[in-house]
């Protein structure tokens, strides 16, 4: 398909493999136009070559905040704007609190955080000049319940989701939106080279993160979730004409987010008394 001389601009991080990849070849596909950005940038080359007019790839570490502002200001210079801005670029953490390191739970925060917030902040002031654009943020099932094994990447996670509600109700005046998309399962490069080990080992940890650790092992090009089909949704929910706030992908997810809701009210109803009764007495 060729584009149109104004099709949306997405900005995409993390397209080297997996959801980025699948998500930059489908936004290609449907003729928008893109800036790719990759630790490697090499690895783009190709979607370049095959859509010369259309994508543009830049070299993008979000742990690098120079980077960050550089890129993104060239990003929004390729094509005069920008409309969709996917934070995608992450990794997982996996081991029981006590034994990842403190580097470790730095650096997952990094990325998976700090990263996506720096980008965000770097891209806001072109989308509010222009009361136009939609953050995309790529979460994670963990944030519908987290595993043992999954402290800090979960919590990387979690902060993101927390920042983005806000952002939402912050932006939504201006104009801009939100989309948050929580996958379960899809068959990436995440478990096979997206995975640090924690440094440590603790054997009393064998039978909850270590369970959840093998679990993950074992499922390596078997995860139930296809990164292109997620790519297709992700590409129908934020360009619809009312996008959704949040988008859980996968069968795996949804019955996740499906068992919460109800023992979350279960939760509430059992503690409803104790906590009500907490507030100031009103009336007479
Ligand atoms: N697949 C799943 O089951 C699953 C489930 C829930 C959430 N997610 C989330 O989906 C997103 C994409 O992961 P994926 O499943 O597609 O795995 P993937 O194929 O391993 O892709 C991860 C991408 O993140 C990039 N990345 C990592 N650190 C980066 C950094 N500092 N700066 C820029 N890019 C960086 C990687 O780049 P390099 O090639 O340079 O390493 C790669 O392009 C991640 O945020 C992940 O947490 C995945």
């Amino acid at each position: 398909m060729t584009e149109a001389p104004d099709s949306p601009v997405w900005f995409i991080t993390g397209c080297s493999t997996g959801l980025g990849r699948a998500l930059a070849e489908h936004v290609l596909a449907r003729g928008h136009r893109l800036v790719a950005t990759a630790r490697r940038p090499d690895a783009l080359a190709d979607l370049a070559a095959a859509h010369p007019a259309q994508c543009r790839v830049r070299a993008l570490d979000v742990a690098d905040a120079a980077q960050v502002a550089a890129t993104v200001s060239a990003a929004a210079a390729a094509f005069g704007r920008l409309d969709f801005v996917v934070n995608n670029a992450g990794y997982g953490l996996i081991g029981a609190l006590e034994e990842c390191d403190e580097a470790q739970i730095a650096r997952n925060f990094e990325v998976n955080l700090f990263g996506a917030l720096r980008v965000i902040r770097a891209a806001l002031p072109l989308l509010r000049a222009q009361r136009r654009g939609h953050f995309v943020t790529i979460s994670a099932a963990a944030v519908i319940a987290n595993y043992a094994g999954f402290s800090i990447y979960g919590a990387s996670k979690w902060a993101l989701e927390g920042a983005s509600e806000a952002l939402a109700a912050e932006v939504r005046p201006l104009g801009l939106k939100v989309t948050i998309v929580q996958p379960g399962p899809f068959r990436t490069d995440f478990i096979a080279r997206s995975l640090e080990r924690a440094s440590g080992h603790l054997a009393d940890y064998d039978a909850t993160s270590g369970k959840f650790r093998s679990y993950l092992e074992t499922m390596t090009g078997r995860q139930p979730g296809d990164p292109l089909r997620a790519a297709a949704a992700i590409f129908t929910a934020v360009t619809a004409a009312n996008p959704p706030f949040r988008l859980v992908l996968g069968k795996y997810a949804h019955d996740k987010a499906r068992r919460k809701l109800p023992a979350a009210a279960r939760e509430l109803d059992a503690t409803g008394e104790l906590g009500l009764a907490t507030d100031f007495p009103t009336g007479p």
